[in-house]
């Protein structure tokens, strides 16, 4: 029996790079994934390959997200669970950053986390998991991303608020409790990594974790309360992978 057993997931950005990588873990994990991303081909294959279904979803569009909702609950009937993925990056300093550049990272990173929360969250059942994918940089300052660091900061301000706003919601002990994630690029194959979803308990306040982390292969489903105000909080991450 699979940890995610019977769960709806929809994965962001998940034609290639961790958001493949998550979309195959959940399938793995019993669930049924809905596999989003722009790169419709290499999306296609990868839903096809898995038994998941793919939809076309630029998560800076509001209409692009409500196809995807419905598309989701016609294909599996409910959805219960998001992981906010897509996201881009590009190097520049601050004083050579032109507006465009700043906006393009800008409305994916951020609008389209914020995007995805305000679509997924009134569709989804109650003690349901958002996932929003922030970063190293989304807690401290790193030289040559200004737009990606502002971009995540935001991404973990909105998720400390979509935390405490959605917190009400949801069954008799655990309703969801969005946080940042930073699943890092895998360096183990994917058969020897588990996923370890984490919640606060309800009620309480404060930044929560309701992320997907990997853990090792001992690692089980746990309930706890977490915070993710310190840095420390998303340093399981492997040598080497970057922001
Ligand atoms: N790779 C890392 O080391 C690392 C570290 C920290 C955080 N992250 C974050 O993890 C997430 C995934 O990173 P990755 O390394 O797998 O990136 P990647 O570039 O390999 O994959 C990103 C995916 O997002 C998709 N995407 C881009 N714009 C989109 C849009 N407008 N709508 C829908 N999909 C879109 C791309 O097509 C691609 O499939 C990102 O949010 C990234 O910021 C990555």
């Amino acid at each position: 029996m699979g940890k995610l057993d019977g769960r709806v997931v929809i994965v962001t950005g998940a034609a290639r790079g961790q958001g493949e990588q998550e979309a195959r873990l959940f399938t793995a994990e019993g669930a049924r994934v809905v596999v989003a991303d722009v790169l419709d081909d290499r999306g296609e294959a990868l839903a096809k390959e898995i038994g998941a279904k793919y939809v076309h979803l630029d998560v800076g569009r509001e209409d692009d997200w409500q196809a995807a909702v419905a598309a989701a609950k016609d294909a599996y009937g409910h959805v219960d669970g998001l992981v906010n993925n897509a996201g881009i990056l590009r190097f520049n300093t601050l004083l050579d950053t032109p507006l465009d550049e700043f906006m393009q990272v800008v409305r994916v990173n951020q609008v389209g986390c914020f995007l995805g929360v305000k679509s997924v969250a009134p569709e989804m059942s109650d003690g349901g998991t958002i996932v929003n994918t922030a970063s190293y940089t989304g807690l401290t300052g790193m030289a040559a991303v200004g737009a990606y660091a502002a971009s995540k900061h935001a991404v973990v301000g909105l998720t400390r608020v979509a935390a405490l706003e959605l917190a009400g919601r949801g069954y008799a002990s655990t309703p969801s409790a969005p946080a940042p994630s930073t699943p890092r690029c895998p360096t183990r194959p994917a058969s020897t990594r588990r996923p370890t979803w984490t919640r606060r308990r309800r009620g309480s306040t404060g930044c929560t974790a309701s992320s997907c982390r990997w853990g090792g292969s001992g690692s089980r489903r746990r309930w706890r309360g977490s915070r993710c105000s310190s840095p420390r909080r998303t340093r399981r991450t492997s040598p080497g992978s970057r922001s």
